[in-house]
């Protein structure tokens, strides 16, 4: 009996490991208002730059200036380092509350494959 609450207690204690998130130097990276940016992020690793990077949805973001729709969604690539996050432009048919970028994935490997959701055709 006491065996076995032993071992049912490391199992919980192995199962409780926890870990400290940067509090002293947090990386903050921010959207516009209402665009939910930050619904999906996934980490990626650019097979040009060698660079890890955070690719970054915005399903209710506002509209490029030159689409003819006001709210589509995006996605950004935001670097692991204060540097500016880049607006991807990833197709030329974005229709109106299309959510683009309700869900993003890596396939984890360096240079792999991005797969970007949306409710609406692509
Ligand atoms: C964008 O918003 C304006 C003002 O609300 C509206 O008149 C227009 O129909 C909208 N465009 C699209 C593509 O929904
Ligand atoms: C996105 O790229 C397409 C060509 O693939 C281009 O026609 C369109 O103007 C670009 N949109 C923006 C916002 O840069």
């Amino acid at each position: 009996m006491a065996t076995g609450v032993f071992a049912l207690l490391s199992v919980c204690v192995c199962l409780c490991i926890g870990f400290n998130l940067d509090t002293t130097f947090p990386l903050l990276k921010t959207g516009r208002d209402g665009s939910l940016f930050g619904l999906s992020v996934a980490l990626h690793q650019d097979l040009k730059t060698d660079a890890y990077l955070l690719l970054i949805g915005a399903p209710r973001d506002k509209a490029e200036p030159n689409v003819p729709a006001n709210r589509t969604g995006g996605v950004y690539s935001c670097p692991i380092t204060a540097d500016q996050s880049e607006y991807l432009n990833l197709s030329e048919n974005l229709i109106e509350d299309m959510w683009l970028g309700v869900s993003v994935a890596s396939q984890g490997r360096p240079g792999g494959r991005v797969l970007v959701t949306t409710t609406g055709w692509l």
